[in-house]
């Protein structure tokens, strides 16, 4: 019904990491080439966690969007802009709330872990209670039909598959909405229209799945149709309803839950990160310091890379050689664990020199980001307008 288009973001609250790289970043860059894709810095998240220190928000603003710039993602191909200047973002927060019931929110499994984890913030608010309402709204009004994140989003990228459900179920409908699809039908010609009536039964009636993905390529060919009649003759299609916002599908990387320098998933809460443009020589520092497997205490000690931090680095940085090489002197104590994070330090630094590459344009210059961002923010506010406007007319608030 709506072309494919890709939306996420990342929350202003620190520099970018390694997680962030290769659990999200590495698919962002390879789709920016593939769909129109929009990547947004998502400030007023931040602020439901930060609310009491927003100096830390403006600054990291720039620094993600260099992040991203220095991993590869082309302004020219993406449009990357900051939530908070797309004021729509907050209307439709707002909007959507009126319906999202308070269960949902409460069992998302993310809102306790969070709470816990940062235990020296104060999260007892309405805004931090309601932060799935608000990155639903910001999936739902670029009609994404794909979302690229780590595996602890999911949960989030489900609640706003039940929102938008939700929604269309109770706005989607309108008076004589059967007739308004049979004309709206007739509208593909004869041929097509009994073709579609045909697969729509076959879905209706025998649940044949196939028939449905064969009549949404037929709507999605016809290109003359009204977007109305097209609503409507999706909507028709699954049940009795127009589809005003879409359902997205979660899209995760090989590493969407890259772990840090204990094992754990790397994250700035568990000062288990190398970030992204660190410094070679902390870079160095943490790695050496990183445990290993306990039972090597001693270099003549065998030890078992299934139980080391380190050797899960080396799944996302070295290459099959290495792999083999580091499983020999492990097993075999042939060599020290510091000698088996070498390759992995080398990896991550060379990795990093394009980054530092990039990044220096923009760190010399900021107008170029500013640019950036105000070309991105103005694309965002054409799609997002468009998605208001049909929105506010299916809740009935487009009074004139
Ligand atoms: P945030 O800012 O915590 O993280 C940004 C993205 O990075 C992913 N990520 C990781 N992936 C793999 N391994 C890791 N160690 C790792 N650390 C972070 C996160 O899963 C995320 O995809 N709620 C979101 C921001 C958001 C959003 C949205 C995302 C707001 N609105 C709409 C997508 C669509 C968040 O807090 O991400």
């Amino acid at each position: 019904m709506f072309p494919d288009r890709i939306f996420s973001g990342m929350r202003p609250t620190g520099s970018l990491h390694l997680g962030h790289y290769h659990g999200v970043l590495k698919n962002w860059i390879k789709l920016q080439s593939e769909y129109p894709c929009f990547f947004c810095v998502v400030d007023l998240h931040a602020l439901t966690t930060h609310y009491e220190t927003p100096d830390i928000i403006e600054k990291n603003v720039w620094e993600v969007l260099i992040d991203w710039l220095a991993s590869g993602i082309d302004p020219a191909q993406a449009t990357l802009f900051i939530q908070s200047h797309v004021q729509e973002h907050a209307e439709l927060s707002l909007l959507l709330g009126m319906s999202t019931p308070l269960g949902w929110l409460e069992r998302v499994p993310t809102y306790k872990e969070q709470i816990e984890k940062l235990h020296d913030k104060d999260l007892d608010t309405y805004g931090f209670f309601g932060y799935p309402v608000l990155m639903a709204a910001d999936i739902l009004l670029y009609r994404a039909s794909l979302v690229p994140v780590g595996e602890d989003q999911v949960p989030h990228v489900e609640i706003t598959r039940e929102i938008a459900r939700r929604f269309n179920y109770l706005y989607g409908r309108e008076p004589g909405f059967e007739d308004k699809a049979n004309e709206a039908a007739r509208k593909l010609g004869g041929k097509r229209s009994k073709l579609y009536h045909e697969l729509r039964n076959a879905y209706q009636q025998e649940g044949n799945e196939e028939a449905l993905e064969q009549a949404r390529a037929l709507l999605q060919e016809s290109q003359s149709l009204l977007m109305s009649d097209r609503e409507r003759l999706f909507g028709y299609l699954e049940g009795s309803r127009k589809i005003i916002l879409v359902e997205p599908q979660v899209m995760l990387t090989e590493a969407s839950r890259m772990p840090g320098l204990n094992g754990q998933k790397m994250s700035k809460s568990y000062s288990n990160m190398i970030g992204l443009r660190e410094n070679k020589v902390s870079i160095e520092k943490k790695i050496h310091k990183m445990p290993t497997d306990s039972a090597r205490a001693r270099r003549s000690d065998p030890g078992d890379p299934n139980k080391c931090p380190v050797w899960r680095l080396h799944q996302a940085y070295t290459n099959p050689a290495t792999h083999e090489w580091v499983w020999r002197i492990c097993r075999n104590a042939e060599a020290g664990c510091l000698e088996c994070k070498q390759p992995v330090i080398d990896s991550i630094l060379l990795e990093q020199q394009q980054m530092l590459e990039r990044a220096q344009k923009y760190i010399d210059d900021s107008s170029l980001l500013r640019a950036i961002v105000a070309d991105g923010c103005d694309k965002a506010r054409k799609l997002a307008y468009e998605t208001m406007r049909d929105v506010r007319e299916a809740m009935g608030i487009s009074y004139s």
